[in-house]
């Protein structure tokens, strides 16, 4: 596929109004996406588990206009209200995949919007808002071609969330995507994520993802900041040749349920994408003292115990503590024990895998 794929051919009747709805997921990373080319490409491929307790639930009412206007026309609520600031990441995100969706000019639309997860937890909302609203917008294309094939609709879907943030493009479905051309992945693609082809052993079925909320305030660098810094990056080159080393290994890695390689992989690439903010120029630094007393706890706990627990990062100070369902008694008690301590106001969310976005029953 290519981009010319997702540009609608035929022409259609618009429909004169109507609504839809989609709850998406949160996903994490195992090999991280850090860097990007131009409209959303990524530098390196990677990989993530699709979370199911973070999630956003989004409804899209559309109403044809008398006449197609040059300006998108929209009214945001979020959590009820309306929400101004978010405006412009909507102008933006339209604007990027109005060749796709022509009709975004020729209706008014209202979006609901909802997170399941606390608002300003210092998790990131753009994976699951910016999933949710692509699959409302092809619910709609699919409801004027309903001749649309399902494979068609989730690529197109995960396309167009890739344009408004690119791992969201990751989160449609379950349980494991990836996302970018990887040599040794069939079916791979820089323009939207797939389904993980090969085989995973069972010991991934039903992992832990306990998110310790260290920091809740706003991160002082964006993501589309960090990504950025990585043109000139001193180590790029070496970075992304690594993605997509890990990438390779993470397929044995799933096929044989080895948790101590996934575990080396897992919190090598977390490192790793900490260590591109830290040798950027300017640099930065997202973790805090509490991120690493966090780590030294995993990493003492799991020599003294013998568990597969282990840590992952996003572009931020909160710590993913990830494991397997057959120790979630012991690693469970850990962090309660010994890990809580160290979150803003004791707050911490219980996710796992989950198996992507579901329709919303909105007429
Ligand atoms: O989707 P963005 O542009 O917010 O970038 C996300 C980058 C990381 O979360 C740090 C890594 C990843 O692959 O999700």
């Amino acid at each position: 596929m290519t981009e010319k794929d997702f540009v609608p051919s035929a022409h259609y009747d618009l429909k004169e109004e109507g609504k839809v709805g989609f709850k998406s997921p949160s996903n994490i990373a195992l090999v991280k996406y850090w860097g990007k080319k131009k409209n959303q490409i990524p530098a390196n491929p990677s990989i993530s588990f699709t979370l199911d307790a973070c999630a956003t639930k989004t409804t899209l009412a559309f109403k044809k206009l008398k006449s197609r206007g040059t300006n998108f026309t929209f009214d945001l609520l979020f959590e009820g209200k309306p929400k101004p600031s978010f405006a412009p990441k909507i102008e933006t995100f339209f604007g990027r995949i109005l060749t796709y969706v022509p009709f975004l000019l020729d209706y008014h639309f209202v979006i609901e919007t909802s997170n399941s997860f606390p608002h300003s937890s210092g998790i990131a909302s753009s994976a699951s808002g910016m999933s949710a609203l692509a699959l409302c917008i092809m619910e709609i294309e699919k409801e004027l071609n309903p001749e649309m094939t399902d494979v068609y609709f989730i690529q197109k879907a995960s396309f167009l969330a890739r344009l408004g943030s690119g791992s969201a493009c990751r989160s449609l479905q379950g349980a494991i995507i990836q996302w970018g051309a990887h040599a040794a992945t069939e079916g791979s693609s820089n323009l939207y994520g797939i389904k993980y082809p090969y085989a995973v052993h069972e010991i991934f079925k039903n992992y832990h993802d306990t998110i310790l909320l260290v920091d809740k305030g706003e991160k002082q660098v964006s993501s589309t900041v960090g990504h950025d810094l990585m043109h000139n990056h001193p180590f790029a080159d070496q970075r992304f040749a690594q993605a997509h080393k890990n990438l390779t290994k993470l397929k044995s890695v799933f096929k044989s349920g080895n948790l101590e390689e996934f575990i080396k992989i897992v919190e090598s690439e977390a490192l790793t994408l900490h260590a591109m903010m830290m040798t950027s120029y300017p640099y930065f630094i997202l973790m805090k003292p509490n991120t690493l007393e966090i780590i030294n706890k995993i990493w003492a706990f799991r020599e003294r115990s013998g568990t597969h627990v282990c840590f992952t990062l996003d572009a931020g100070a909160n710590v993913h503590v990830l494991y397997p369902e057959n120790e979630k008694e012991a690693v469970y008690q850990f962090i309660k024990n010994e890990l809580v301590v160290y979150c803003q106001n004791q707050q911490y969310i219980c996710d796992r895998i989950g198996f992507g976005a579901k329709r919303l029953n909105v007429s």
